[in-house]
């Protein structure tokens, strides 16, 4: 069975309260649960990971070497920011996919670059919650 590891980064934790107007309501717990009965249902396994430190995603993503078939992560703030993490997928190069909730290109001019998709499969950009749900399709197949 695949095993696909879902990572979501800083100020994550706080969906649902934190800006509803860019980010919705539907809290992180909510999505965590979507995504495991659709694991369910395309017959992979799934962990979810959150943090607001950029070492532990980082430690994270170094221990998911010949444990995880695939990452999906929404780097949160960090996508615009870190070359540690993009590193840390270079690394271990396991395929992943960033997922944002809002479409960081109708936004603010820094969220418009992301340093670590580049290194990625590719990312997902304002579809809200279902980008998750779509990575982990794309990665069951
Ligand atoms: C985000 C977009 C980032 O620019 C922002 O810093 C976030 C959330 C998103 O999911 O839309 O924290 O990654």
């Amino acid at each position: 069975m695949k095993k696909i590891l879902i990572i979501n980064g800083p100020n994550l934790n706080l969906l649902g309260t934190r800006e509803p107007e860019i980010y919705g309501k539907t809290t992180l717990k909510t999505i965590e649960q979507a995504l495991k009965e659709k694991a369910e249902k395309l017959n992979v396994e799934i962990e979810c990971f959150q943090s607001n430190i950029e070492g532990e995603i980082i430690n994270k993503i170094h221990s998911a070497k010949n444990v995880f078939d695939a990452i999906i992560i929404n780097p949160a703030a960090y996508t615009h920011t870190s070359v540690a993490i993009r590193d840390a997928f270079s690394s271990v190069k396991i395929p992943a996919i960033e997922v944002h909730i809002s479409n960081v290109y109708s936004r603010e001019d820094f969220r418009h670059n992301s340093l670590i998709a580049p290194v990625l499969i590719g990312q997902i950009s304002g579809l809200g919650v279902d980008g998750y749900l779509l990575a982990l399709e794309f990665f069951a197949k």
